[in-house]
């Protein structure tokens, strides 16, 4: 599948959903598999991973800079075989980042500790997402990377810098920014420490502990100490709870479902969703509770509710940062207002999520106003519509979900990043009830 092909979901109105399904691997801890498995000494087995094509890009940059990485298998089996943290080669070519934001700005504190230059390119979106927030610490450590003037891909980084360790105060609250630095500190004479102005997904904390890598958490404080060995493992992904949004919410807002999904990551820094569709009346059942690999995962069994209207608090923002476009959805099908702010990050993810969904909802005539850090949705009864994603896989797949409860067919045209983070949305989607196809014309 190529971004050549151009892809149209077009869904009929109605329908719930039931049964049992598993959503794909965890996108953020599959990207953290490669990269990790790829440093340590010794071989490490992965079982569940996301076969994306984000988590392809960093499979395909760490196998150009000379890992042998066996897979991945139809059913998610990889196996890197580690060469240590100072034994990747000069790849001969630039490396490709795809549409991958986690991608380009977790590798440009990796590759800043290197011997060799790389230089990193990126998709149309992601030649437009701010690099800034990652090079600016990265050169007060000593890092060498050029941008665009407007801070933007493709980045240069330069090889044989000498970083050093130093305390960051991140004014925003990523954890892509957060991996990017620890990362780098690997790498770094000394210390390297930031401090988070909320709490974020701590996947990279937790798989370096699993590889045998010291790191000290205390507080919104996380640091490591240059100079260590990341011994090898093996690694259990979990389904991703982001995937799983679109059918909780799904579940919720279709008369009539009873879903469960199965084996979903349950990190705390990553169920904000699940805290904000409960407190809109969501009937959510964690079941089975268990840890695999240093993570929790549960079952969640959905049934169909009565949504309301909520102020979203502020502080479950970051913990729910990439389930927004579907929560949207949420609110659309909710009695009364929806309030969302502080979460400016929107509008410099895959698109900007805010004004996309503003202008979708608008289209399935719904009031949705937009403000500088949110959204202020009135719920109401959604007619369906033509609406494009703009190449943003999220807003594909929630306004997808929308089709649920929507008068007339849903059509979502560029819908073909889906399989950036989502392979095999549609087939799961309709065995579970959404009456979804999808249309696709090659082009060129
Ligand atoms: C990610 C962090 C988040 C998230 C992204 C994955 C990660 O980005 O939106 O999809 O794996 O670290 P920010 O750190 O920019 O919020």
């Amino acid at each position: 599948m190529s971004h050549a092909d151009s892809i149209r979901f077009i869904v009929q109105p109605g329908g719930s959903l039931k049964g049992r399904i598993r959503v794909p691997g965890d996108k953020s801890i599959s990207h953290r598999s490669i990269m990790l498995g790829s440093l340590a000494e010794g071989t490490t087995e992965v079982s569940g991973f996301l076969q994306g094509e984000d988590c392809l890009c960093t499979l395909n940059a760490f196998r150009a800079m000379g890992v042998s990485i066996e897979g991945p298998t139809a059913d998610g089996r990889v196996v890197i075989h580690g060469v240590g943290l100072h034994g990747l080669r000069a790849p001969v070519h630039d490396l490709d980042m795809g549409n991958s934001g986690t991608s380009m700005r977790l590798m440009a504190g990796l590759m800043s500790g290197q011997a060799f230059d790389v230089r990193m390119n990126g998709d149309g979106s992601l030649s437009k997402r701010p690099m800034k927030r990652v090079t600016v610490p990265l050169a007060d450590m000593g890092a060498r990377i050029e941008t665009t003037a407007a801070g933007t891909p493709p980045l240069m980084v330069r090889g044989g810098s000498t970083l050093h360790g130093m305390h960051y105060d991140m004014p925003v609250a990523s954890a892509q920014v957060k991996s990017a630095l620890l990362l780098a500190g690997l790498y770094a004479e000394g210390e390297t420490s930031v401090t988070e102005p909320a709490p974020t997904r701590d996947h990279t904390e937790r798989m370096l502990r699993g590889f045998g890598y010291p790191v000290q958490t205390d507080g919104r404080r996380i640091s490591l100490k240059g100079g260590g060995r990341l011994g090898a493992m093996a690694i259990d992904v979990p389904s991703d709870i982001s995937s799983a949004a679109f059918f909780m919410v799904g579940a919720s807002i279709a008369p009539g479902s009873e879903l469960v999904i199965e084996h979903v990551g349950m990190n705390p820094t990553r169920t904000g969703v699940i805290e904000i569709l409960r407190l809109m009346g969501a009937d959510l059942e964690i079941q089975n509770p268990r840890e695999v690999g240093g993570e929790p995962v549960a079952d969640i069994r959905v049934r169909a509710a009565r949504l309301k209207g909520i102020r979203i608090p502020e502080a479950l923002v970051p913990l729910a940062i990439d389930e927004f476009p579907v929560l949207f959805v949420a609110a659309a099908c909710a009695d009364g207002e929806t309030v969302l702010t502080g979460a400016e990050e929107l509008r410099v993810k895959e698109s900007d999520r805010i004004q996309v969904m503003v202008d979708g909802l608008a289209a399935c005539g719904i009031d949705a106003r937009p403000t500088p850090d949110g959204i202020v949705i009135q719920g109401g009864p959604l007619s369906g519509a033509t609406v494009t994603s703009h190449n943003d896989h999220r807003i594909a797949m929630a306004f997808s979900i929308a089709g649920l409860r929507a008068a007339v067919p849903m059509t979502i045209d560029d819908c073909a990043t889906v399989n950036t983070s989502f392979p095999g949305f549609v087939a799961l989607a309709a065995g579970a009830g959404l009456a979804i196809r999808e249309q696709r014309t090659v082009q060129g």
